[in-house]
């Protein structure tokens, strides 16, 4: 007879063989038992598919990164802790001391400081550049340039950038392109087809797509994609199993929310520009948007965020902001719940005027991810909401 403490650890942990589950179970385990040690080394020489240690890989995590490859077109998917946690373990998987990197000037504030901050100090060189630079890269390309990473549509202006148009200038330098697709989602934008190297999203928004999931993903060749596992390995920056299968659920409706995203987007675009309370809209999906013709070409739906702005005036801005109803005060984006948030507040925080002007920012604006309620009561909310 064994002790309690025994039987409590290992009675009825076996495989049953009898229940065949529909969907990927969580694989809730940090390891994974071998039969042998003749396994052990099959594993090591690459000659077996079994699983060793949940931070290398595991087999929800696995799930996910199956579905997030096929969506996007690619050989090969990874998924992290965070969108962060994807940004830099490609930056430092591709990137040594010396290697320069063009960033685009408009980008995510946390990719901003992760290069200016923290990846400057190892001697991997951030150079910031403008939407122009960006469309002439064969401009500013210098012999140390090895990656060029960007947004399309940008925060929160929603600007787009020709993204064949760099992956061409890419490709003829032998450099790595490399985009932040967060904004688009593979159901809208697929830039991969369009011959950027790698796609970095944040699956904190629309890929998980209900504000409870904190995750990152990178999707590429097998080859680019490869030094980044290594590197996720001794980084640690692997997703666990309990949110690998959230955002796997997720994912089983991106189509139908994303369809829905844009179609609500569309119409609060459409009647923000109507209002003449409300000054400059921004939305690809408007012909007024100035990139309204970019992302016709590249985009197959012009996705959920929109911004506009009240004449540059803050009082105006806070008051729209405070008096919302429906529309939640929150940063972040991408979920069911439609969301605002001030740009001087969150993205642009603490930046001076003469940096306001270069993101295309005023102290006025507001940005708003719609979600999926019913777009005529969203509308309403804007409506009282602008007095
Ligand atoms: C465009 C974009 N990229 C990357 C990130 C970072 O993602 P995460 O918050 O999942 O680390 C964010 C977060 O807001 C984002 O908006």
């Amino acid at each position: 007879m064994k002790g309690a403490a025994t039987e409590l650890i290992h009675a009825g942990e076996v495989d049953r063989g009898v229940a065949t589950p529909l969907t990927t179970p969580i694989y809730e385990t940090t390891t994974f038992v071998f039969d042998n040690a003749q396994e052990v080394a099959a594993y090591n020489e690459g000659r077996s598919a079994r699983f060793l240690y949940s931070r290398y890989t595991n087999p929800t995590v696995v799930s996910v990164e199956q579905k997030l490859a096929a969506v996007d077109h690619a050989e090969a998917a990874l998924v992290f802790s965070s969108g962060m946690g994807a940004t830099a373990t490609i930056l430092l998987a591709h990137l040594k001391a010396g290697d320069e990197i063009l960033c685009g000037a408009a980008i995510y504030g946390g990719t901003l400081h992760l290069l200016h901050d923290l990846l400057a100090k190892l001697g991997i060189v951030p150079r910031f550049i403008s939407l122009d630079e960006l469309a002439n890269l064969d401009r500013v390309f210098t012999d140390r340039t090895r990656m060029v990473w960007f947004e399309s549509p940008i925060n929160p202006t929603l600007r787009c950038v020709d993204i064949r148009r760099v992956s061409e200038a890419c490709r003829a330098r032998g450099v790595t392109s490399v985009i932040d697709n967060t904004f688009a989602s593979p159901i809208n934008q697929l830039p991969l087809a369009l011959g950027i190297d790698l796609a970095m999203q944040s699956a904190t928004k629309y890929l998980n797509g209900h504000s409870d999931v904190t995750g990152g993903v990178v999707t590429g060749s097998t080859a680019l994609v490869a030094p980044i596992e290594k590197a996720r390995r001794l980084v640690g920056t692997v997703m666990d199993p309990q949110p690998a299968y959230a955002l796997g659920r997720g994912l089983k409706t991106l189509p139908l929310r994303v369809a829905k995203h844009n179609g609500n987007a569309q119409a609060v675009a459409e009647f923000l520009e109507s209002d003449h309370r409300v000054g400059q809209v921004y939305y690809p999906g408007l012909t007024s948007h100035p990139d309204h013709e970019i992302a016709e070409r590249q985009m197959s739906g012009f996705g959920g965020m929109v911004c506009f702005d009240l004449d540059g005036r803050y009082d105006r801005a806070e008051r729209v902001y405070d008096r919302l109803q429906i529309v939640k005060r929150a940063a972040s984006l991408g979920g069911i719940e439609s969301l605002i948030s001030m740009p001087v507040l969150t993205s642009q925080w603490g930046h001076s005027d003469e940096q306001l002007r270069a993101a295309g920012v005023t102290r006025g604006m507001l940005r708003l991810s719609v979600g999926l309620e019913d777009a005529a009561d969203l509308i309403a909310d804007l409506d009282q909401a602008l007095g």
